[in-house]
């Protein structure tokens, strides 16, 4: 059975007519259910609620006008189970979800559930992809800034739109992600003569510090010194991303190739040679060999047709880096 606050939050978030907000005390309701050994009622409760969301619509977010195009609204249809990742990273983002499912009980405590959050690491280790998995498992939609966007085209307003920006957080309960936030965390080379940077890494700081919404605020960065040690301390966790390991590789091979992969697969090659490879960069091969696989009619791919296309991503990279 619920919990007495559970079902006290169930009634009043029926009354504030944030049918988000009931829908997410539901699903507490649900995990609630199921911890309890009720599975079968967790999944009726489930049920009803995905259907209720089905029958609602995607729900059409009214921006202003002069935030369209910077805001991109989007649905998002990547669960946790296809990111292949460390423990640590898994563990931190499934304990952004517990706590966003479980925030009228730490509420009820005086303790607000961790909902800004910093992802540092290097191109293509699926900081981005975080932003998506983490609104899918709340069920929530999710608008990304593309903030390096924000200041070239808006330089000198920036920070006015960021006030905009945050003014929709608190309105429009959702996912935000702030994306290529290394634009204004500071580095300094876009900082010209006014010292525009400044001023809008400090309203940023500022903006952050005063929000009080329901909001989860993702800010994804792949240059960590760059970023002020400000602002670290306005974010209620902070989560680092690197190329994969061994394991990782092998893991994510093994995901995106499916029922393409060979039955006798050489292992030991295709995991040195894939070394020093993001994660977009072997997902980026895997692709390569299941397109060269289609294209010749074949329905299996070896370990020494992955290495073809790993090789090429190698070389790539390397030229990438000079
Ligand atoms: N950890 C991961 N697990 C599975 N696939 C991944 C992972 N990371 C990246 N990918 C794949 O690579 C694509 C690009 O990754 P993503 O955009 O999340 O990288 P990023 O860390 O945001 O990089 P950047 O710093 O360049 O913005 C993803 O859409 C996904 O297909
Ligand atoms: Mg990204």
């Amino acid at each position: 059975m619920a919990t007495a606050e559970q079902l006290k939050s169930l009634i009043r978030s029926k009354f504030s007519k944030d049918s988000e907000r009931f829908f997410t005390i539901a699903l507490q309701v649900a995990a609630h259910e199921a911890r309890q050994g009720h599975k079968g009622l967790a999944h009726d409760i489930r049920d009803i609620i995905d259907a209720e969301r089905k029958k609602k619509g995607p729900k059409l977010v009214s921006f202003p006008k002069n935030l369209q195009g910077l805001v991109l609204t989007e649905d998002p249809s990547v669960p946790l189970s296809a990111m292949v990742t460390t423990q640590a990273v898994r563990e931190r983002l499934q304990r952004v979800v517990h706590e966003y499912r479980q925030q009228e009980k730490l509420k009820s405590h005086g303790l607000k559930h961790r909902r800004k959050i910093m992802l540092i690491g290097p191109p293509g280790t699926g900081k981005t992809m975080s932003g998506m998995v983490l609104a899918k498992e709340l069920h929530l939609q999710l608008h990304t800034i593309q903030v390096d966007r924000l200041v070239t085209k808006f330089m000198g307003e920036t920070s006015a739109k960021l006030r905009q920006i945050f003014d929709l957080i608190q309105q429009e309960h959702g996912v935000y992600l702030f994306d290529e936030f290394d634009a204004i965390g500071g580095d300094r080379s876009l900082d010209n003569e006014v010292g525009e940077m400044r001023r809008v890494l400090n309203a940023f700081l500022q903006f952050i510090e005063q929000d009080t919404s329901d909001s989860l605020i993702i800010a994804a960065t792949n240059n960590p010194k760059l970023l002020d040690r400000a602002l670290f301390r306005r974010f209620d966790d902070v989560l680092y991303y690197k190329n994969p390991e061994t394991e990782e590789r092998k893991a994510l091979i093994a995901n995106v190739l499916g029922t393409f992969m060979a039955t006798r697969f050489g292992w030991k090659q295709v995991l040195k040679i894939s070394e020093g490879l993001s994660h977009a960069e072997i997902d980026h091969a895997c692709r390569d060999a299941i397109k060269n696989a289609i294209l010749t009619d074949r329905n299996k791919i070896s370990a020494k047709q992955l290495l073809v296309t790993l090789h090429e991503r190698q070389e790539t990279h390397k030229g990438a880096r000079g």
